[in-house]
């Protein structure tokens, strides 16, 4: 199978990660006589240093382009400590979801059993937990109107019928290949958009009778993923909630280096880990590329490609087993990022001998 796939490193500690992912995938290529080919383009504070923009069209044409596209990081320090700067690396994210039309965020959160111990949460709590979170990402407070009045400041949230009902679709259908059960998460006791939400929620529920739903309001929903995560399946939120709440959940898998996400539209997907560009990393052969990889057997799912995504989560789960993993994962020896991605390669290339060490 022929496939272009974009790819977009960003900043930090991104380029780093990327190139393992790359490896992976090319690993991947050869084993099962795939193609893919790559097209590399700037993003975030590296774009604005060489043109100003932290989303070049050049870079968004790429994006436009391929069957899929992976994302590293964007962020540099230089912009956290000055919130008026007018030009600012997270603009590029936006600009990318929003220009591409990339709707549903979708986060799983799994608790590796090899890790449990790692997570601030008790064992017993976090054992099993399976979740994957469907954000909305593309409307909401965060792309409504903005702006200054005399004395104050405003953001909109809005939600159209279409926006929520997409969305919904893609929760559901993936309901029904998991444990059947969607938590709609919203604000319907105080906001107009959270109770459009459960309406229209609601109504297409009933084309997935097999699947449950039930909704919770956030404030709750926050107590529960730290009481009792293991009620969760599939949750389904607006972009604000899903930004918070998935942030929360990522605490049970005991590392933000661990957890890949994909942003799906119509046309294009962006595959990126959650983590940040991790500036105080960068270039030290430390940062855990798990979570690009992973975000790489996302990626594979979303080109169809089932039995190559399984193959590169096993070869992670290997790697989780072996301890063959950075220092943010070691109870004893660590290893460098490209280490770590090389076990892997190794683990897909040569089969199960190179998986256990
Ligand atoms: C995320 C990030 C972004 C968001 C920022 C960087 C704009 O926190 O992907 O969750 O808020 O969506
Ligand atoms: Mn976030």
């Amino acid at each position: 199978m022929k496939k272009k796939i974009g790819v977009l490193p960003g900043d930090g500690i991104g380029p780093e990660v990327v190139a393992e992912a790359i490896k992976v995938l090319n690993a991947v290529a050869e084993k099962y006589g795939h193609t893919f080919t790559y097209s590399y383009g700037d993003v975030g504070a590296i774009a604005i240093d060489k043109t100003g923009e932290p989303l070049p069209d050049e870079t968004l044409d790429i994006c436009e382009q391929s069957d899929a596209f992976l994302f590293g990081a964007i962020g540099h320090p230089k912009y956290d400590n000055d919130p008026k700067a007018k030009v600012r690396p997270e603009q590029g994210l936006l600009k990318l979801r929003k220009s591409l039309g990339l709707y549903a965020n979708i986060r799983p959160v799994t608790a590796y059993d090899s890790l449990l111990h790692m997570s601030p949460l008790k064992t017993e709590k976090i054992k099993g937990v399976d979740i994957v979170v469907y954000r909305e990402l593309t409307g909401g407070i965060y792309f409504g109107e903005k702006g200054r009045t005399e004395d104050g400041a405003y953001d909109h949230c809005t939600y159209s019928n279409y926006e929520i009902d997409r969305i919904a679709h893609l929760a559901f259908q993936s309901a029904q290949n998991r444990r059947k059960h969607v938590t709609l998460v919203d604000k319907a006791n105080v906001l107009e958009t959270s109770r459009l939400w459960r309406e229209r929620v609601t109504e297409i529920a009933k084309e997935y009778p097999e699947v449950k739903l039930d909704a919770m309001f956030v404030d709750n929903a926050a107590m529960q993923m730290i009481q009792n995560p293991k009620q969760f399946d599939v949750i389904l939120t607006e972009n604000m909630f899903g930004d918070i709440i998935s942030d929360e959940a990522s605490v049970i898998g005991g590392s933000l280096g661990l957890l890949p996400s994909a942003s799906v539209g119509d046309k294009t997907a962006m595959f990126e880990p959650i983590h940040g560009s991790y500036p105080q990393a960068t270039g030290q052969n430390i940062a855990n590329p798990l979570a690009t990889i992973l975000s790489a057997a996302m990626m594979l799912d979303h080109l169809g490609l089932i039995d190559e995504a399984i193959e590169v989560r096993q070869a992670v789960n290997a790697s989780l087993r072996n301890g063959m993993v950075t220092s943010d994962l070691a109870k004893e020896q660590s290893y460098g990022t490209d280490r770590v991605g090389d076990f892997i390669v190794n683990c897909i290339s040569d089969g199960e001998e190179s998986c256990a060490q």
